[in-house]
């Protein structure tokens, strides 16, 4: 990531808003700031701008609205805030600069107007700081009181005052810090990890929806397990996620051991980052083995055994997302199912596997089929390169099987061809046991291959269940 030079910070400033702001100040300060610098100086574009005047922010909010048409300023009179979105999708956030002090058990600040200076100082990081003057007298000018330019050179995370002040003050920094580091590939400065370790506890006076965001975008980084590490470094994941570092170290008995679960799972989540920015694929990849530790068992001649953690950890998953407060809809169900089919596809590497086990499995994955292959691909790891090589052949195979038998009998949106609609009509029914049991007796047979997947040929064959089930046709 180069830094951009800071000689041609005018021209830097390209949107028109900056110019019309600088137009509609009179003797006021004013700034741009914070995240919209930093990205300014990492060549990484953004469309939220926050502005910062010596004065009020909202009423320097209706003056730029007044002079480019904006049709609504949205005030937040609490925070002395008002925004405004413009056509292009840019969005300018405008307050007074302020003077905060926090209480122990609140992140919300108590606020006092100030300078810039007062302003930068109770911002999370040093890198996070910068401003540039919009001010006519001095349109352009660089405000860096605690060298953040030099940080982002350095790639740098660290608090512009004690990071025990920064951290205490608003305990979401700590899991700021992470994120930044994870999406800039930035490190954390050893003092303001000492702090994370030191007030990891108040972490809960967060709400679980800012932390989930937080997770979620360490999750969606390009190298998720660097974010995960710090987590667990700093003892932060012990908190917020205690089923994932319940995932760690390794046991042994008998001279046999098991690999390190935690370990495992952020290499299986780095192994699928490049190939999916699907945020509830990456979250399966998290999940796959979350059910690990309560299913370990010892077995003298077999050694370690987790049997059943895919249905173990599929049943985990609703309360997970309940407590992370993720959607428990669509999103939750899809990762249910990614836990609980994931070692199905490996299954399928053994040769004996007949056609059957590929078209049930297929037809369980439905449209998802896809998805899971590439969680199964991500899935194969091993210290020994050599082993990760013959497997990922081997399940190339699979893959390629699968591809075939979807060319010719199309299951992954399979509905078979008898509807319960039509067993009951012909055999005079009301939804009941019998309906499901031969609706599910058709779909069987036809993914066992015992009859083609034809209309004549499982309607001849429901005739047949319903026989033997004492049924007549009615129809
Ligand atoms: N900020 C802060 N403490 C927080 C949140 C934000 O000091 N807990 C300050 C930082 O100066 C930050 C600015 O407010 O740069 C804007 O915050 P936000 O929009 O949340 O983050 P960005 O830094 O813009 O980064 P991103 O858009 O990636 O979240």
């Amino acid at each position: 990531m180069s830094i951009l030079e800071t000689t041609n910070l005018k021209e830097s400033l390209s949107h028109p808003i900056f110019k019309t702001i600088s137009e509609v100040v009179t003797n006021e300060r004013v700034f741009v700031i914070g995240g919209f610098v930093r990205d300014l100086f990492l060549n990484r574009p953004s469309k939220d701008i926050d502005i910062v005047i010596e004065g009020s922010g909202i009423e320097l909010a209706e003056r730029v609205a007044k002079k480019v048409n904006a049709t609504k300023v949205s005030v937040f009179k609490n925070f002395g805030t008002a925004m405004i979105k413009l056509h292009d999708g840019y969005e300018i956030e405008f307050v007074g600069a302020r003077k905060e002090s926090y209480s122990r058990d609140s992140r919300n600040p108590i606020v006092e107007d100030g300078t810039i200076e007062d302003d930068q100082k109770r911002r999370d990081f040093k890198i996070n700081a910068l401003a540039i003057s919009l001010s006519p007298n001095s349109y352009g000018e660089l405000i860096d009181p605690f060298n953040g330019i030099q940080d982002l050179k350095d790639k740098l995370i660290r608090t512009p005052l004690d990071p025990d002040i920064t951290f205490s003050d608003d305990p979401l920094r700590m899991m700021r810090a992470i994120r930044f580091a994870a999406q800039l590939g930035f490190s954390v400065h050893f003092t303001s990890i000492a702090a994370i370790k030191k007030n990891k506890d108040r972490i809960n006076i967060i709400s679980q929806e800012r932390i989930t965001d937080e997770l979620n975008k360490i999750i969606l980084s390009k190298k998720p397990s660097v974010g995960f590490k710090l987590l667990f470094n700093t003892q932060l994941l012990h908190i917020i996620f205690p089923e994932m570092t319940n995932l760690y170290g390794v046991e042994e008995r008998n001279g046999k051991a098991h690999k390190d679960n935690f370990y495992h799972t952020l290499e299986v989540l780095d192994n699928i980052a490049p190939n999916t920015n699907n945020l509830w694929l990456r979250w399966s990849a998290i999940l796959h083995d979350i059910a690990k530790p309560p299913t370990k068992r010892f077995d003298k001649r077999a050694g370690w055994t987790f049997h059943s953690h895919e249905v173990v950890g599929s049943k985990m998953v609703r309360p997970i997302f309940k407590r992370f407060k993720l959607p428990l809809d669509g999103q939750m169900k899809y990762v249910r199912k990614m836990v609980f089919l994931h070692l199905r596809p490996i299954a399928l590497t053994n040769p004996q596997t007949n056609d059957s086990a590929y078209r049930r499995l297929m037809f369980e994955a439905g449209e998802d089929i896809d998805d899971l292959l590439t969680l199964c691909r991500a899935d194969i790891t091993s210290k020994n390169e050599h082993k990760v090589k013959k497997y990922l052949e081997r399940f190339k195979k699979v893959e390629k099987r699968i591809a075939e038998i979807e060319e010719n009998d199309r299951i992954r949106n399979w509905q078979p061809p008898i509807s319960g609609d039509i067993i009951m009509k012909t055999f005079g029914l009301k939804p009941c046991y019998e309906v499901g049991k031969i609706k599910n007796d058709i779909k069987e047979a036809i993914l066992d291959g015992n009859i083609q997947n034809d209309y004549d040929e499982a309607f001849q064959y429901m005739l047949k269940l319903g026989k033997e089930l004492k049924l007549e046709a009615v129809s």
